[in-house]
């Protein structure tokens, strides 16, 4: 793992300015309310309500994914940009959507290999839910710094300390508030702001004011006494010294580690204790990190630009069978129609329309600089894992792809049409949102998802995008495996279990079974082979 800086002075500013992180909750915690109000303050929209506005006709767009409507999940993640003052600093805030579903945990887990920091959201009544544990779990295996957001301190919440402990127990993460709740419910006023000796004070009236800030010089300065009443302000000081004594005390240094999350509290959609969030990111979130990659590490501050491909996205619009590969820009200052190495092809690419997605548009990306995430439209040749440099021969690494745990056989209704069912499963294969197997006995695909709803979602895609209605069947086998060995070994191992060998999208050999018994089998028999339930996806 990558050693974390926070704001290296020697990163040109441009760079030092930049937050890239994601929101992770579980549904219904607040998330698009949060993101609505970051972008309200960030001001790249007007109006509350466009976010939901957008979604919605995000999904109309995509209306033929009908599922996505149906069940109200939103299958595309997108990246925004924005940026947003705080004190003397103005930052660039560039916010990864994470797509929310436990089906997509593989989209997700690529998606938070884009981002430097992840905000948790939680519902102030609910506490740790299912879909934060598993996210939670994805940004542990980076060590990605965390923020916590618990939302809907309005309505009657759990005590603040057993929201803490919750947080600390299930998530084995140190916790430190960054701001402490005056009264729960009804009675909710608002919050001392720990960081900052402040008190805030929500508008109830008003639900796109955001808080009244009072300077305060400590918990004896009689000034609280005219904000908060008496029995509220006695709990206060009473959790405070508590918290003092039991709960540890920020340190940048934890956090960036990712072992201690400062949590706020606060009201998403009364707009309270969102900007003292978004100071909180700006002033302690990391600046873009180095990416790991082979043959050596990139850094942000290098001059040359290079920037990896974490997600495909293909017909974004089913009218054009566009294709929007998303870069995170890994180092250097990128201009429009510069010409990238397409690593893995060593081919040139001129990159003459980068989309930057803010918050109410797309439009072109004049410019980027490390820690930006640029769209780029293409005809397919960009591929998740792909990296673009100057010239240098340099691989990003770390994106990899998981052995499905669910497989089924793929056919198309029309029996003639199976050249378009393979290429449409290319396509999608290619987009990361399933594995395509082409078994080396017999016709058809088995087409492998990490989430039961995924077959679903293809089905429909299929259908929608290729005018192609398919059948997914039960498969014969369970289980995936890459081989890897001497070639030798490998052609030996491929000819003695014909029966069990499929290639992969990328002509990669895979062994495939329903046996766990079997895995062994082969592991014992063929020592020199590798059987890996992941690949990195090149
Ligand atoms: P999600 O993206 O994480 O799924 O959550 P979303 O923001 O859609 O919020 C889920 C519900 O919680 C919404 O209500 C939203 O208005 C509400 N909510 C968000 N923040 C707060 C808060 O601070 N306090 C309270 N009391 N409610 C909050 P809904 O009824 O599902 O939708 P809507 O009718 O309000 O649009």
């Amino acid at each position: 793992m990558l050693d974390r800086a926070h704001n290296a002075p020697d990163l040109p500013a441009e760079i030092a300015r930049r937050r890239t992180f994601a929101i992770i909750s579980h549904p219904d915690a607040g998330k698009t309310t949060l993101t609505e109000k970051f972008l309200l303050y960030g001001g790249a929209i007007q109006m509350a309500g466009q976010v939901r506005a957008k979604g919605e006709a995000r999904r109309t767009r995509s209306d033929f994914m009908q599922m996505e409507k149906d069940r109200g999940i939103s299958v595309s993640a997108s990246a925004m940009s924005f940026d947003f003052a705080s004190g003397d600093a103005n930052y660039r805030f560039n916010l990864v959507d994470t797509p929310g579903h436990s089906d997509f945990s593989e989209d997700t887990y690529r998606t938070l290999t884009a981002v430097d920091a992840a905000i948790m959201v939680i519902d102030g009544a609910k506490g740790v839910e299912s879909q934060t544990q598993k996210l939670f779990e994805v940004c542990r295996l980076r060590d990605l710094p965390i923020l916590t957001f618990c939302n809907k301190m309005d309505r009657e919440s759990r005590d603040t300390f057993e929201i803490i402990d919750e947080i600390q127990e299930n998530l084995a993460i140190d916790v430190t508030p960054a701001s402490w709740p005056i009264g729960v419910g009804r009675e909710f006023v608002g919050c001392y702001d720990v960081l900052n000796d402040r008190l805030e004070i929500m508008d109830r009236a008003d639900r796109n004011k955001v808080a009244e800030s009072i300077k305060i010089a400590g918990l004896d300065d009689p000034k609280l006494a005219d904000h908060v009443p008496a029995h509220l302000l006695d709990q206060l000081r009473e959790e405070l010294e508590m918290a003092k004594e039991l709960l540890p005390k920020f340190d940048a240094q934890a956090f960036l580690d990712g072992t201690l999350t400062p949590i706020w509290f606060g009201s998403a959609i009364n707009s309270f204790g969102v900007k003292e969030l978004m100071d909180g990111i700006g002033r302690y979130g990391p600046v873009p990190q180095p990416q790991s990659a082979e043959p050596r590490h990139i850094g942000p501050d290098e001059n040359k630009v290079m920037g990896f491909v974490f997600k495909v996205q293909a017909n974004m619009d089913p009218k054009h069978r566009d294709r929007v590969a998303f870069v995170r820009l890994a180092s250097g200052h990128f201009t429009r129609g510069q010409k990238l190495t397409h690593v893995r092809t060593k081919k040139p690419m001129a990159i003459s329309n980068p989309v930057l997605f803010l918050a109410s548009d797309r439009e072109l990306a004049e410019e980027a600089w490390a820690g930006d995430i640029i769209g780029i439209p293409n005809h397919g040749q960009l591929r998740i894992g792909d990296t673009l440099t100057e010239g240098e021969a340099i691989r990003v690494t770390g994106i990899p792809s998981f052995a499905p745990e669910l497989l089924q056989n793929c056919r198309a209704g029309d029996p003639m049409k199976a050249k378009h069912l393979e290429k449409a499963l290319m396509q999608f294969a290619e987009e990361g949102a399933a594995k395509v197997f082409k078994p080396n006995i017999g016709s058809g695909f088995i087409v492998g998802v990490v989430g039961a709803l995924q077959f679903e979602v293809l089905a429909s895609r299929i259908e929608m995008e290729y005018g192609l209605p398919v059948r997914f069947e039960p498969s014969q086998f369970t289980s995936a495996r890459w081989v890897s060995g001497p070639k030798a070994a490998v052609d030996k191992f491929v000819n003695a279990n014909k029966q069990h060998i499929s290639h992969d999208n990328d002509g990669d050999i895979v062994f495939m079974t329903r046996l766990q018994w079997d895995i062994d089998r082969v592991e014992r028999d063929y020592p020199e082979l590798t059987l890996s339930a992941t690949k990195e996806m090149m």
